[in-house]
């Protein structure tokens, strides 16, 4: 460093430095956010204002006038019209009251227009996830590796929350992580990106595309598969299961110390 320091500069040189550097990177920004965010700041763009209309109608008294949230609900800025598309896609939202979480298939049903025009109306209050094209979630051309892949990022990454063959399973506080079963594509792929509740959000940069489609491939080939034979034990996971042959061991094991502890004693 005393290299740099020794040498003579102009005393503006730094704050210069610094302004360039901002200016650059918002140069960049501009550039690498999507083209959607644009529609943000006209508010004349038709579906934004009709979106406007519906969300104004339906979603305002719990997230407020601007999407800004109330005690009642989460701030919708940033979370993109994928997270609306996911929330009213699965029906979850609109909400009927407030409450920690709100079940699948337990709003209205909207149609694909009137949720698109409210995800471009919360997409103009700030960049965040689009509703993804069919590339971005298709599994079409995966091989069995790939599958088996996805059943691993399962078993690291989701299985902890919605069990070992994405049934789920209880959280803290009440809350509760959905069965995976019977679940779009499209809406697995927003759930990861959007970070539902209590769900991490698995962003692009930490859980690429490729990866995304792979989980999907394994949890589409788990519903396709029969179930094998056997007593089912409901897929609980490894705590269920084990205590399971742990009663039955156990038990076993104190019957036969019963039955020779009698035969002792009749033999005496
Ligand atoms: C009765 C209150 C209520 C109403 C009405 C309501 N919401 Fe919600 N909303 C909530 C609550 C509470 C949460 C957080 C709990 C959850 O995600 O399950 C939430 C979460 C969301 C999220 C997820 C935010 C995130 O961070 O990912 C979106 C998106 C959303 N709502 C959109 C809407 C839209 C669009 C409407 C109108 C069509 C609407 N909501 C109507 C209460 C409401
Ligand atoms: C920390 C716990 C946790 C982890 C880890 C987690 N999830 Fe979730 N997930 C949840 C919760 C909680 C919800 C319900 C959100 C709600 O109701 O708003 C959920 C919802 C979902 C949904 C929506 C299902 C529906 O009913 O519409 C999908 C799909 C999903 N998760 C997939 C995954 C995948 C795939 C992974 C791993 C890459 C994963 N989750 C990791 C907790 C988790």
């Amino acid at each position: 460093m005393r290299f740099l320091s020794s040498r003579r500069r102009h005393p503006a040189a730094k704050p210069l430095t610094l302004l360039l550097a901002l200016f650059l990177m918002g140069a960049v920004y501009s550039v690498v956010t999507p083209a959607q965010q644009s529609v943000a700041d006209s508010n004349t763009n038709p579906q934004v204002v009709q979106g406007k209309g519906l969300y104004d109608v339906t979603c305002s008294s719990c997230h407020g006038l601007n999407g800004e949230g109330t005690s009642q609900a989460p701030s919708l800025i940033g979370v993109g019209a994928a997270a609306v598309d996911f929330q009213m896609g699965t029906r979850r939202m609109p909400m009927a009251k407030p409450a920690a979480q709100a079940p699948r298939n337990s709003a209205p049903e909207y149609s694909e227009s009137e949720i698109a025009a409210i995800g471009a109306y919360v997409a103009s209050l700030g960049a965040g996830p689009a509703v993804p094209d069919q590339s971005k979630y298709s599994t079409a051309g995966l091989t069995d590796e790939e599958i088996a892949r996805g059943g691993e990022l399962f078993r690291t990454n989701c299985s902890a929350c919605h069990a070992i063959e994405a049934r789920g399973g209880a959280l803290s506080n009440g809350a509760y992580a959905p069965s995976l079963q019977g679940v779009s594509s499209k809406h697995i792929y927003e759930a990861l990106r959007t970070g539902p509740q209590q769900m991490p959000l698995f962003s692009e940069g930490a859980f690429p595309d490729k990866d995304v489609q792979q989980v999907i491939g394994y949890l589409t080939a788990l519903e396709e598969q029969p179930q094998h034979g056997g007593l089912d034990l409901g897929g609980l996971g490894p705590v269920a299961e084990g205590l399971f042959g742990w009663i039955i061991g156990i038990g076993g094991l104190v019957l036969v110390a019963m039955w020779l502890a009698k035969k002792g004693a009749r033999a005496r």
